[in-house]
């Protein structure tokens, strides 16, 4: 590298620069840390942007993964330098770890930008730290490997499978009627946590690491590998080697986030019944590497597709027994019909011929296509004048009979106000209301928290119901289930028509139409809006408060506005 004819390295600006003050300095402070000449002398410089923290149980292990990264880098030929950037754990963020996944999108850019970096290998786990990485990465567009940091080992309680998320959400109706004990919870929350690694159900985490491998930004296969199974260790250390050779491509992402890339992944998701966080997610992706995608594509591209993996929260399995089946490999080959299989991968191959051996272990888990578990699986994007912008619903985990409704509704004006009245006797409300809560979009929450799927009132558990038809403009966790519609956009704190609902009016759900309506006039919502007013922002300094000011709304991905399409790598000033 550095020889004539071939490209000059990024970080030989830094390392061997014309100007030998310069050169002293950037190199002179490194040595610190005891490195030879030799790493400085045009090596392709990886950095590695860890996700750990202590805070983020998923990504707990993610120190000892880098370990097995700068393995691979060394024996490359490469030089790493690992750096950590903002981490997101799901569990513990208040308001929201969502709140944030913009926040570390800007820190993984500039931190990517601001160093004397090649390539990156980006190591994420937990929900939003795939997402956010991934974005801010292509804001730079330099070559990029995700190693995912692999679901824990699946939960096991009294001989049966638990998955994390998924057992929560029914926790309550356990509680309350089938005498569940404090000591049960307890021996529960154990068994469904057992080993390293993030949710095992296929949640978002789940759906985010076969994003990403859909997307072809990891080595094939690597989604679904367990976190401590010794073959993750090894993918790190083959992602360490292969981010080397990417670097010496020049395989940079915006080579591989193609627009094919993209309908792979919409298609893919819908296969394995993937979370609906996905949307948000590819959204935000997309607008960062310029690729256009709107939120109507996810249902022309993805509804009709059949369910092929039976996981929870769909299905019966966890990640666990899919890793054991084959993993998203055979997914991709039993899907080949419906791919771009020529979308090219970070080892520098198409799709189709990375996957086209791939074999089926226990059909149980993972279906041929021609004996799908369900026809169609994909999320149904709905319209109507409660959501003028879009809003979502994930067919495979609501209740048939609901998916054509007419409900009247109860409303919940914040989550407070939800949490406070739900259980009480005196509510009025039945299996047939529609729950309506308002106030948790990207704006109002702020940041758009999982709370879509909202607990059903005990009187109503009581009666052996387990579902009904709940709208907002939050999220879910893609762990949980239900009829549940999401993402209504415009959200209520900006003046959505659903600020405009009150108790009592009827609201009807036509998903085989992807409708969903509010009857009421548009005289009286005109009546309505005139007296209505926005909340008060949640912030008046910092961060919350740029986030409120710039949030995009959830049919564009929200991303802060300004954050969308990159900068690349370029820098021209020097720090000295
Ligand atoms: Fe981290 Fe579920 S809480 S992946």
């Amino acid at each position: 590298m550095g020889d004539k004819g071939k490209k000059k390295l990024r970080s030989e600006s830094w390392f061997n620069p014309e100007d030998a003050k310069s050169a002293f300095i950037h190199r002179s402070w490194l040595r610190n840390q005891g490195y030879p000449n030799d790493y400085f002398e045009g090596r392709p410089v990886i950095g590695i942007c860890n996700t750990w923290s202590e805070l983020t149980p998923c990504n707990g292990h993610l120190r000892e993964f880098a370990e097995f990264v700068k393995r691979g880098v060394l024996e490359a030929g490469g030089v790493p330098f690992e750096f950590p950037v903002t981490s997101m754990g799901e569990i513990l963020m208040r308001p929201t770890a969502m709140l944030f996944r913009n926040l570390a999108s800007m820190d993984t850019e500039e931190s990517i930008r601001a160093n004397p970096l090649d390539g990156v290998v980006l190591l994420t786990g937990c929900d939003k730290t795939t997402p956010a990485t991934v974005m801010g990465a292509c804001s730079v567009d330099l070559p990029t490997i995700v190693v995912p940091g692999g679901p824990m080992l699946n939960g096991k309680y009294k001989g049966e499978r638990i998955g994390s998320g998924t057992f929560v959400w029914q926790l309550k109706d356990k509680i309350k009627n089938e005498g569940f004990t404090p000591e049960d919870q307890i021996e529960a929350e154990v068994c469904s946590a057992r080993s390293a690694g993030h949710c095992m159900t296929m949640g978002t985490a789940s759906t985010m690491a076969c994003m990403v491998e859909s997307l072809g930004l990891t080595l094939p296969g690597a989604a679904a590998i367990p976190a401590v199974d010794s073959r993750k260790k090894v993918l790190a250390q083959l992602s360490g080697r292969r981010i080397v050779e990417m670097v010496k491509e020049d395989l940079k992402l915006s080579k591989i986030l193609t627009r094919e890339a993209f309908e792979n992944a919409i298609k893919l998701n819908a296969a394995v019944g993937g979370s609906t966080n996905f949307i948000i997610h590819l959204q935000a992706i997309a607008g960062r590497i310029g690729v256009d995608l709107n939120l109507q594509e996810f249902d022309t591209l993805g509804s009709k597709i059949p369910l092929l993996v039976n996981l929870m929260p769909s299905g019966k399995f966890l990640m666990e027994d899919f890793f054991d089946a084959g993993g998203l490999p055979v997914v991709i080959r039993e899907m080949k019909q419906h791919l771009h299989n020529n979308a090219i991968t970070v080892n520098g191959k198409p799709i189709g011929e990375n996957n086209k051996k791939a074999e089926c272990y226990n059909p149980e888990v993972i279906a041929p296509l021609e004996q799908p578990f369900l026809e169609e699986a994909g999320i149904a994007v709905l319209y109507g004048n409660l959501c003028e912008d879009g809003a979502v619903i994930k067919p495979s985990a609501a209740t048939p009979e609901l998916m054509t409704h007419r409900g009247k509704a109860v409303v919940f004006e914040t989550i407070e106000e939800f949490l406070s009245t739900v259980d009480d006797p005196d509510l009025e409300i039945d299996e047939h209301s529609v729950m309506v809560l308002k106030g948790v979009g990207p704006v109002g929450y702020p940041g758009m928290a999982e709370v879509g799927n909202m607990d059903l009132p005990e009187k109503i558990l009581k009666k052996g119901i387990k579902d009904m038809v709940r709208i907002s403009d939050g999220r879910m966790s893609g762990t949980a289930f239900g009829t549940v519609v999401l993402h209504i956009s415009p959200e209520s704190s900006v003046g959505g028509v659903l600020a405009l609902v009150q108790s009592g009016d009827y609201i009807v759900l036509d998903v085989p139409n992807r409708k969903l309506h509010l009857e009421v006039t548009p005289e009286e919502l005109e009546k309505r809006k005139a007296s209505w007013s926005p909340p008060k922002p949640p912030s008046d300094r910092g961060y919350v408060n740029l986030y409120t000011k710039t949030v995009q709304q959830a049919h564009l991905g929200a991303d802060l506005d300004f954050l969308n399409g990159k900068s690349g790598d370029e820098v021209t000033r020097d720090a000295h």
